[in-house]
């Protein structure tokens, strides 16, 4: 008998502005497999927390949200996240909400609450897994497994082109200072701390093109 440990699962971690997400997305476009985006998950949540005017470090407030919240993932194009109902894709992305979702990450209870909602989108014929703990929580016997990386410096000019093109007004020494103390955060919390799994395949993505990277890990599942 098959079960949900049978489905393929390609878990793409590391720190923010690596590329996960555009390569996750790629590749799950090309292999034809479901997408998760863990970030979002979290992102969603901070928007909840901040809504209500709960304190990011009220521990238990902030844990009931994340058991109670209704989050549904529209795959369209462009996808959408709703909460409660409510379309809040145009809200995710900014770096107030991703600072704020690497703050209630760090709370064990909100992630053993949100456990249960990733594993479910382990769905036939495969899944690519887009966060920090996939390969080493969240689906620790996953078939491939990635750490995708940059230097931080790399990593601010990323963003800073991408949110310049948005048209808003950042600073590039501010960006790289928020992004190391994220990815700080990120890996000295006790729970489920940002670090490459075992068995991981490293790829340092500082010197390569998205479509170098998305070959690699598409070689990965297809050797
Ligand atoms: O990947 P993204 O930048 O959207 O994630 C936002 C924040 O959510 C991260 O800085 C991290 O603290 C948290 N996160 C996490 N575990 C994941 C995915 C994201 O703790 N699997």
């Amino acid at each position: 008998m098959s079960g949900a440990q049978d489905i393929p699962v390609l878990t793409l971690d590391g720190p923010s502005g690596a590329g996960k997400g555009t390569v996750s997305r790629a590749i799950a476009r090309k292999l034809g497999w479901h997408y998760l985006d863990s970030g979002a998950i979290y992102r969603s949540l901070a928007i909840a927390v901040l809504d209500r005017g709960i304190a990011l470090d009220d521990v238990d407030a902030v844990a009931a949200v994340a058991r109670s919240m209704d989050l549904a993932f529209d795959a369209g194009d462009p996808p959408k996240v709703l909460l409660d109902g409510v379309d809040i894709s145009h809200r995710t992305g900014t770096e107030t909400v991703g600072n704020a979702a690497s703050k209630v990450a760090a709370i064990g209870p909100v992630r053993q609450a949100l456990l249960q909602k990733q594993r479910e989108f382990r769905q036939l014929p495969g899944l690519v897994a887009d966060g920090r703990d996939m390969g080493t929580v969240v689906f620790p016997e996953a078939r491939y497994k990635v750490f995708l990386t940059a230097s931080a410096e790399e990593r601010a000019r990323r963003r800073y082109k991408q949110l310049k093109e948005k048209g808003e007004d950042v600073s590039l020494a501010r960006l790289t200072t928020e992004i190391e103390e994220r990815d700080r955060r990120d890996r000295e919390r006790t729970e489920a701390p940002l670090k490459m799994a075992d068995g991981a395949c490293f790829v340092d993505s500082s010197d390569l093109s998205i479509e170098q990277v998305i070959e690699r890990c598409l070689a990965l599942v297809q050797a």
